[in-house]
């Protein structure tokens, strides 16, 4: 028999690969007001999420360690403290039990507490499969401090995070999905837990015919970076969240240099940029929702980036 026939008759290799280990975005800071609870679904796990009368934001396990009520479901903040709704127990900023009404003696009641980091908008956690701490410093956006207002886009799909991560350097789909001409010349490098590329992208809508420079940038499996020039420097955030194995939130937030001659048009820069990754988006869930994940992929010439952005990868699974 031909053994290209052989290949073609192969059944399709497909895992589920671990949700993997890093700093995620769960909120943004603006769904988080002061004294604000909000109920969480991350990582496979209930949390709940707080921002205390100091601003600053804690978020521990949902189920409260008395009788197992969701805190992110009635319960209420007090001072810098979470309580509970259903008795009324409190718990600080580290998950200590802090106060139980009426009772004489405090019982040591913890709930586990998670590390979090609150920079350019968004608010992150770490998570470890192993409870191990973060092996890289949190993101940091404070670069964008002076960039116009983030323009926040999100929605969910079914599929890993790591499809949103390995859609921005696979050359191939660029032509087919995205409008470029072809395949664009891209420089994959890799240090530690970051990573980038450069490519070109041909934009489409009133811009159709124009090829903007585009350059990725990938921190960790939590955040990536995809930047464009029109006129002024637009960068599309992007912070994919496991909610729950083979479950992803798909967070994006677009902003914009304000350029002096006139700062509004970063504004403008920011919406054109926006819908269009939001169209695009749209349309690539319908594949990321219907996907496998293939360990072991059939790669032609095109591909050369697959393999190290996975190796790359690897470290956080
Ligand atoms: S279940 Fe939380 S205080 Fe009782
Ligand atoms: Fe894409």
């Amino acid at each position: 028999m031909n053994p290209a026939l052989r290949i073609v008759d192969a059944a399709v290799e497909s895992a589920e690969l671990p949700i993997p280990n890093g700093w995620f975005a769960i909120l943004s800071s603006r769904e988080l007001k002061k004294k604000a609870v909000r109920p969480v679904r991350a990582f496979g796990k209930e949390l709940v999420a707080f921002r205390g009368d100091d601003g600053r934001v804690t978020v521990l396990d949902a189920h409260c360690p008395h009788l197992g009520a969701h805190m992110g479901y009635g319960g209420k903040v007090v001072g810098d403290e979470l309580q509970c709704p259903f008795h009324a127990w409190r718990f600080d900023k580290g998950g200590h039990c802090t106060h139980v009404p009426f009772a004489k003696k405090l019982p040591v009641a913890r709930t586990r507490c998670w590390q979090v980091h609150e920079t350019g908008g968004l608010i992150f956690v770490h998570h470890d499969r192993t409870g191990a701490p973060p092996a890289t410093p949190p993101p940091d956006l404070s670069m964008f401090a002076r960039w116009t207002r983030p323009i926040e886009d999100r929605s969910e799909y079914r599929g890993h995070p790591i499809e949103a991560a390995e859609n921005v350097i696979d050359a191939g789909h660029f032509v087919y999905f995205h409008g470029a001409r072809e395949p664009a010349a891209l420089d994959f490098s890799a240090n530690g837990a970051t990573a980038s590329m450069k490519t070109a992208f041909a934009l489409g809508g009133l811009l159709s015919g124009v090829t903007a420079q585009m350059a990725v940038e990938l921190y960790g499996p939590g955040l990536l970076f995809v930047r464009t020039k029109l006129l002024v420097d637009v960068v599309v955030i992007t912070t994919p969240l496991p909610i729950e194995p083979g479950r992803t939130l798909f967070r994006m937030s677009v902003v914009a240099e304000k350029p002096r001659w006139f700062p509004l048009f970063g504004r403008i820069a920011a919406e054109i940029i926006r819908r269009r990754a939001a169209y695009d988006a749209k349309h690539e869930r319908a594949i990321w929702e219907h996907k496998v994940y293939v360990p072991a992929p059939r790669l032609s010439s095109v591909d050369r980036h697959i393999q190290p952005f996975r190796r790359w990868y690897a470290q956080f699974l």
